[in-house]
């Protein structure tokens, strides 16, 4: 999978690809991450990507050319075909991101994820160059920066070879229609709480029965709208 984000704070990403599951995916050359700054594609007097609403209002949006001209940069110079690339925008407005979704974005080859500011972006960018509109949920954020960073997070997840343990990847939250099963580590008696015993006796068959009863119950306790939803089954 490639991935090319744009952005006009391509800093903020630096740290943040640095660690942990992705940075090791990146260094086995799992995926390929580029970071694009907006600024660069805008053909305007100081690199300008910003202008004022038309019809009045508070705030800035974020003008069409600098968006389009990179997203298609990006493309003319890759060697997928259109059908094997999603241009995707992250927005309040879009889609709300859930793990089956995530899965349906993973099977694409090359991913171009755009990074609103401001009030947002000029709808002509929703209407006539993007394939897919994302949200991280419905609540609203100053930019899609850290939008693109819980979205790339949880695609490479998904690419084969990047978890260490392939089973972890199905058996967490999400993957079916139930929560994770409740983990425990040493020690066995922290303070008084102790582990239960059934994780301790070798029996897996045991365990597996009682770790499926226990995400059962944690996601009737805590999450019951997914055991109804027929779309996470
Ligand atoms: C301040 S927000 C713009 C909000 C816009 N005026 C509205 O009311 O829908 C600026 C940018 O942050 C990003 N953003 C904010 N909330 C988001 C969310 N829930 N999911 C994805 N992106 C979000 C988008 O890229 C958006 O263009």
């Amino acid at each position: 999978m490639q991935i090319d984000i744009l952005t006009i704070f391509p800093d903020m990403f630096e740290s943040v690809f640095k660690y942990g599951v992705i940075s090791k995916a990146l260094e086995k050359k799992l995926f390929t991450l580029k970071i694009h700054n907006l600024r660069d594609f805008s053909p305007l007097k100081h690199s300008r990507v910003d202008d004022e609403p038309y019809g009045g209002g508070p705030g800035m949006v974020m003008r069409p050319e600098p968006i389009f001209n990179s997203v298609r940069e990006i493309i003319k110079r890759s060697s997928f075909e259109k059908k094997d690339i999603n241009v995707i925008l992250l927005t309040p407005e879009g889609e709300k991101l859930n793990q089956s979704i995530m899965s349906s974005i993973s099977s694409f080859k090359k991913l171009i994820i755009i990074c609103g500011r401001y009030e947002g972006v000029d709808e002509r960018i929703k209407k006539c160059l993007v394939d897919k509109l994302i949200s991280i949920g419905d609540y609203v954020i100053s930019g899609g920066e850290m939008a693109a960073m819980v979205l790339v997070d949880g695609l490479v997840r998904l690419i084969p070879g990047v978890l260490g343990n392939i089973e972890s990847l199905d058996k967490e939250s999400f993957s079916g229609n139930l929560l994770d099963y409740p983990q425990y580590t040493r020690p066995f008696d922290f303070e008084g709480m102790k582990v239960p015993d059934i994780l301790l006796s070798g029996n897996h068959k045991k365990i597996t029965k009682w770790r499926k009863e226990r995400a059962k119950a944690k996601t009737e306790r805590l999450r019951p709208d997914l055991l109804e939803n027929k779309e996470n089954q």
